[in-house]
């Protein structure tokens, strides 16, 4: 069957609201009884809208309350087609206009379009006469022009197609008479033309054609079949021709609707009055009866307004010989708010990021009332405080929005209670939960628990010792909140900070790399950086300054006199000198700082005691009382220098002083050693030179002698101030290549003596631990032995003997 449908109009289209809905009206005209799987039209052509994107658009249609769904769309096609059997008689009954509603529904952008499809009227239906046959008895007094009802003809469809003319059969006694009643229906009579005689005719029989003004034409037809009696009778006659009532669909099983009443003339069986219904609708029948005996209409099932609210019905009153007549019944159902809003999500966002702008639309929220006027119209809100509305789009549908902006760090997550009430009395209302999960973004930089750190390490520490450890907090999601910890490639006295420290990237734990030195550094910052695993990540920094603590693990370093025996050195006293003037000075530094380097002085050993004394701290040596004739011309001191750490470390000295104006006066040097009982070394030499032959000892006096007498020239010419040649200075003094210790050279100012008058000279230097072990300064300077055999056996070969032997 090729559909007659056509496109009527097309209404309202680009009908634009704030969040892009459009709304558009389509209509279509088709016939009743189409076969399923017709199309009625292309609603994509219609609307102009692509063919495929009805597919992403999640096109739907919806009804707008109807139970059995007539047409619904194919979205392959948007051919909109028929689905079930349309019957239009038993859809809409004698209602002229017979319309089925549907929505369709599109979103993105959420579209709405209403679609109406009239359904138009096939003649599909005959008239069709209550009986097949009627029974008339008249009697023969009956006088020409006396009517006799007849009940008309019912053709269930409507318009043209409905009952138009009546035909009776040529016969020479009835004619037919039709007259329009007000409420359009038709007063069928036959009327007596001619008299009837029983006595020649005592029945007949006519036939009486309805027909209906459809194409083709139907008909329908009834025998009318006469016995000609000796009587007349009445037939009943309703108080109205009309009777209305209306009641609540609630109404309750038995409710009594409404009582017809006809009065019959005649007496006895001829006017006893029996009511059924003529005229009904299936659906009408199945919730009224009708008592035959009262007229009484009552409820036999439930009423629904939203289905049917107006029910039509024709009764008929017949007299037991079956004169009848017939009323109208109008009933019609009153709305009572029994339908609670309905809450339909329509589409509603998996997760939201946080950082979406406010007015983000995240969902389509659809309400539906089935009931009418106020107890249909519906609110629809939030009560929560939450950062979200419902904005009202097109009628019925709200678009959920955000109000303000998200931070998943704080809700992660929303449970938010859409309600919606209607405007009946008593309300009703109903609720949704709508759960919303609220997605990260990378938004919040690792940030560290403190503002600074710092770390404190004694030096000389070991490798691997944990210095500290830093912490950062990322609130953010997985991997956006890991942080990992690494260092800022900096560096550090020139050297790359990883050769310092290293941080485990996870604890953020930071170890040093190698043992420190504070002589050599006292402080340095490395940088940390706290990296999230975000794309991209953020990250934060920070500085850690690490503070090397000092160990006194330097001993005092003499560099005056000279510690090496490779010259031997005399300070010349005048003889004259009176006590309390200054002879000499001892002159020593140490490399660690504060406690560790505060210096003290004292003579541990000396020929004359009382003679010399030496300044605490100065270290200037000086005279308690004028010398006398009486003096020693030879005087040896043996000065401890010792720092202030714990413990304390210190190295000694010998000064070797010779009392005399003239430099002729210059005794034997060998005379000048000082005889050190406590020397294990010189015990050894003695025990040694003993147990030496006697011809032996007496061979190297003489020969020592010879060299002595021939040497006998004071290096240093004093008077009274202190001067130190720059052969004093440290061997290897600024020679640090080779010795494997340390590369960089370390400045430093000495700490010398205070209150004389050498005390602002200043001794700049680079200096190396290596270069001069205390104990291989005290063992040079003290040894005797090395002084006197120095020509045979070179000091210096004896130091570089001891320092492979200390390397050993
Ligand atoms: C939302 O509801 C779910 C399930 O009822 C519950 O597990 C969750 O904790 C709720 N969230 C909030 C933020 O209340
Ligand atoms: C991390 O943040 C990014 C955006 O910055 C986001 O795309 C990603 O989904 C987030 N990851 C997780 C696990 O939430
Ligand atoms: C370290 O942080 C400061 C601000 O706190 C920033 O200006 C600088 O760029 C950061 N440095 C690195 C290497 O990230």
């Amino acid at each position: 069957m090729d559909p007659r449908a056509r496109l009527l109009l097309l209404l309202l289209y680009g009908f634009v609201l704030c969040t892009g809905a459009t709304i558009a009206e389509l209509s279509y005209s088709i016939p009743e009884e189409m076969r399923p799987g017709s199309i009625v039209g292309n609603i994509a052509k219609d609307l102009a809208i692509e063919g495929r994107s009805l597919i992403s658009r999640k096109a739907r249609i919806d009804t707008v309350n109807e139970d059995v769904r007539y047409c619904d769309i194919d979205i392959k096609t948007g051919n909109f087609m028929i689905r079930e059997r349309i019957d239009r008689e038993e859809l809409c009954g004698e209602t002229v206009t017979c319309a089925l509603k549907y929505e369709l529904v599109l979103e993105s952008p959420l579209e709405l379009h209403r679609i109406t499809v009239l359904v138009q009227d096939v003649n599909d239906n005959s008239p069709v006469f209550p009986k097949d046959h009627i029974k008339l008895e008249i009697r023969e007094s009956a006088d020409k022009g006396t009517r006799y009802r007849i009940n008309e003809a019912d053709d269930a469809d409507i318009g043209q197609n409905a009952v138009k003319q009546y035909f009776l059969q040529n016969n020479p006694h009835f004619v037919l008479s039709v007259r329009e009643n007000s409420d359009g229906s038709k007063s069928l009579e036959l009327v007596l033309d001619k008299e009837l005689d029983r006595e020649t005719e005592n029945d007949l029989s006519v036939v009486l054609t309805a027909s209906d003004g459809g194409t083709p034409q139907r008909s329908g037809t009834v025998l009318v079949h006469v016995t000609v009696l000796d009587a007349n009778d009445n037939a009943p006659v309703f108080g109205h021709e009309i009777y209305k009532a209306s009641l609540p669909e609630n109404s309750a099983l038995g409710t009594v609707v409404i009582r017809v009443s006809a009065i019959d003339a005649d007496d006895g069986i001829n006017g006893e009055v029996t009511y059924d219904f003529s005229r009904i609708a299936e659906k009408a029948k199945k919730v009224f009866s009708i008592d035959n005996k009262t007229g009484e209409i009552v409820v036999i099932g439930s009423l629904d307004f939203e289905s049917n609210f107006k029910y039509e019905m024709r009764v008929d009153a017949k007299d037991g010989y079956g004169l009848s007549s017939h009323c109208k019944v109008v009933i019609d159902i009153s709305d009572v708010n029994d339908n609670s809003p309905v809450i339909n999500i329509k589409s509603l966002s998996n997760a939201v990021a946080e950082n979406v702008p406010p007015g983000t639309e995240v969902g389509i929220i659809n309400v539906q009332d089935r009931d009418s006027e106020q107890n249909g119209q519906i609110h629809c809100s939030i009560q929560q405080k939450v950062p979200f509305k419902l904005v009202p789009s097109i009628p019925n549908y709200y678009s959920l929005t955000t109000t303000g902006k998200l931070d998943r760090e704080l809700v992660s997550d929303y449970n938010i209670t859409i309600s919606a009430t209607d405007e009946g009395s008593p309300p009703l209302s109903s609720s949704k939960t709508v759960h919303l999960s609220i997605a990260d973004i990378n938004d919040n930089p690792p940030v560290f628990e403190e503002k600074s750190y710092s770390a404190y390490v004694t030096e000389n520490n070991k490798a691997g010792l944990t210095l500290c450890s830093v912490s950062a907090r990322d609130p953010d999601w997985r991997q956006n909140g890991s942080v990992i910890y690494s260092l800022l490639a900096t560096e550090v006295n020139g050297s790359p900070v990883s050769s310092f420290v290293s941080i485990n990237g996870d604890t953020g734990i930071i170890h040093a790399v190698r043992s420190f030195d504070y002589e050599n550094m006292r402080s340095f910052k490395v940088h940390v950086i706290a990296r999230d695993n975000g794309s991209p990540p953020l990250s934060s920094n920070i500085s850690v300054s690490v503070f090397v603590s000092d160990v006194n693990d330097n001993s005092p370093q003499i560099l005056y006199p000279a510690p090496e025996g490779n010259s031997f050195m005399t300070e010349l006293v005048p003889k004259a000198a009176h006590g309390g003037s200054v002879v000499s000075k001892v002159i020593a530094v140490d490399a660690d700082s504060g406690q560790n380097a505060w210096l003290s002085y004292h003579i541990v050993k000396s020929t004359d005691q009382g003679l010399f004394t030496i300044g605490l701290h100065s270290g200037e040596i000086q005279t308690q009382r004028d010398i006398l004739e009486s003096d020693s011309m030879k005087q040896n001191l043996i000065v401890a220098v010792t720092d202030n750490g714990q413990p304390p470390r210190s190295a000694t000295c010998s000064m070797y002083l010779i009392l005399s104006d003239n430099l002729a006066e210059m005794p034997e040097l060998k005379d000048i050693s000082y005889e050190q009982k406590n020397s294990k070394l010189t015990s050894y030499l003695i025990i040694a030179l003993v147990s030496v032959s006697t011809f032996f000892l007496t061979f190297i006096i003489i020969v020592l002698g010879v060299r002595f007498c021939r040497r006998r020239k004071p290096r240093l010419l004093f008077d009274g101030a202190v001067a130190i040649p720059s052969t004093y200075l440290p061997p290897n003094y600024s020679d640090v290549e080779g010795t494997g210790t340390l590369r960089s050279t370390y400045n430093y100012d000495a700490y010398l003596t205070t209150g004389s008058r050498t005390s602002d000279f200043k001794f700049v230097s680079s200096y190396n631990e290596n270069t001069l072990p205390a104990e291989q300064t005290l063992r040079n300077s003290q040894s005797d032995f090395i002084d006197e055999f120095q020509d045979s056996f070179d000091p210096l070969e004896v130091g570089s003997f001891l320092h492979v032997k200390a390397s050993y």
